[in-house]
């Protein structure tokens, strides 16, 4: 795991973007893991703005979100399809039938979170996948206690997450209670993980979940058994960690990040 520290959360945002730019413009073929959430943003903007300004092309790329709320519509402006046409899918170059989010509505939950998966390996498996990070210390809606090796699957959400996401719903009443989500061992499959954690609210969480022993009680501890995980934090989410100088180093002088370390 490679953690990397930026001043601000724009910058953190803007070198997440620039990787998956680079990934995506040495294969156009890419598929893509997405994730939602207020610190994706950013991450969406940019890239539409690199579509935009530096013809940043989507059209072949394949992408697969991490999750989806059970029992919404996809026009409902809570659900995760919603979110993604209107921060990144309907603003690029992006072929709508090449993006895939867990059906909330099916009503076989259980059939299609096989087929989620099932789509996801003929797909070839997913190139690079982007996360966020819970309160809770979730990836996904891997709740806590998500077996290490769990699939697609429903998972009901904790009281953090219902609060959490409870503002852009208008009040936690109103929050689904269930989400399909992929399991942490469908999301350690991954060729390539990202993980964007900003502000002062997520220190503790980030520094559980990169420094902390691996548990399952916090799902993104899993993530140090992946082969080829990076961590992205501003320097507020950077404030609890132990290790906090060595990252620095690593980002000054490692020459793959040569390119990356301009703005
Ligand atoms: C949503 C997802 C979640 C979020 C996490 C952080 O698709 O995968 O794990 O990434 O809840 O959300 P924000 O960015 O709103 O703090």
């Amino acid at each position: 795991m490679e953690v990397i520290i930026r001043p601000g959360a724009d910058a953190a945002a803007g070198l997440v973007a620039r990787i998956i730019a680079k990934e995506l413009r040495a294969n156009p073929h890419l598929v893509l893991g997405l994730a939602t959430g207020r610190t994706m943003e950013t991450v969406y903007r940019l890239l539409r703005q690199m579509h935009r300004k530096e013809r940043l092309d989507f059209s072949l790329c394949r992408t697969f979100n991490l999750d989806e709320y059970v029992g919404l519509p996809s026009n409902h402006p809570g659900s995760y399809r919603f979110y993604m046409n209107r921060h990144l899918f309907q603003k690029v170059n992006m072929d709508l039938r090449n993006t895939h989010l867990p059906d909330g509505l099916a009503r076989d939950l259980d059939a299609e979170c096989a087929r989620y998966e099932s789509l996801i390996a003929k797909a070839g498996g997913i190139d690079l996948q982007l996360l966020g990070i819970g309160q809770d210390g979730h990836i996904g809606f891997n709740e806590p206690l998500s077996a290490l090796r769990s699939r697609t699957r429903v998972k009901m959400l904790t009281p953090t997450t219902i609060q959490q996401n409870a503002p852009l719903f208008g009040g936690s009443s109103k929050v689904p209670r269930r989400a399909v989500t992929m399991g942490v061992g469908t999301i350690l499959e991954c060729r390539r993980l990202l993980l964007l954690a900003t502000g002062r609210e997520k220190a503790d969480i980030v520094a559980k979940a990169v420094e902390g022993p691996i548990t399952s009680m916090i799902s993104a501890t899993s993530l140090q058994l992946h082969h080829r995980c990076t961590v992205v934090v501003d320097e507020a989410a950077a404030g609890q960690l132990q290790g906090a100088v060595y990252y620095r180093w690593i980002f000054a002088n490692e020459p793959e990040w040569a390119e990356f370390r301009k703005s």
